[in-house]
């Protein structure tokens, strides 16, 4: 019901604009990733986490820590969607759908309190990335490569 008057509130505000979703902008890292990921993944991913470099060298350690790499900043992200670690981020946050076990990714739980919250966070990810694939940097074509979205910011 809330959502019903929130949608006819917005029609009338904006005079009936065709198409509400038409309105909305591409998900970008600067407007909707960064922001999502302060508020669920900076505790474990943030400023005093190691860099990759650091994590890789001692893996073992920072995990018993709960401190996982340094992801804040759009190059780190870039590693774990199409780099070096490419499809860590897809595997990671997949909610079982495309994984072969059929397994949730272990930082899936991270997206919300519930799978209700998860959800739409995930679809957030995945209007980001352009193209959920888990395949790792070896498997990966150019034709995937050339289906990332990731946009940085909005022009
Ligand atoms: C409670 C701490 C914690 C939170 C919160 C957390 N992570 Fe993690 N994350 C870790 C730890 C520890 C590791 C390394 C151990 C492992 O590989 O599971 C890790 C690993 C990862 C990796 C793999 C990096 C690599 O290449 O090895 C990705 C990608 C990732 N997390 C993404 C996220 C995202 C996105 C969020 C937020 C939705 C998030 N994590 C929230 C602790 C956390």
């Amino acid at each position: 019901m809330k959502k019903l008057i929130l949608a006819v509130v917005a029609t009338a505000v904006l005079g009936g604009a065709p198409a509400l979703a038409g309105v909305q902008q591409a998900v970008t890292y600067v407007d909707d990733i960064k922001p999502l990921m302060e508020r669920r993944c900076y505790a474990c991913h943030g400023e005093y986490s190691p860099t990759f470099e650091m994590f890789d060298a001692d893996k073992e350690k920072y995990a018993a820590m709960m401190v996982g790499p340094r992801l804040n900043s759009y190059e780190q992200m870039m590693i774990v969607v199409s780099g070096a670690e490419a499809g860590a981020l897809m595997r990671r946050l997949d909610d079982g759908a495309n994984t072969p076990d059929g397994q949730p990714g272990n930082m899936y739980r991270h997206l919300g309190n519930d799978d209700e919250e998860r959800a739409p966070n995930l679809q957030l990810f995945k209007n980001w990335v352009g193209h959920w694939t888990l395949k790792g940097a070896a498997e990966l074509t150019d034709e995937d490569r050339g289906q990332f979205k990731v946009l940085e910011r909005s022009n």
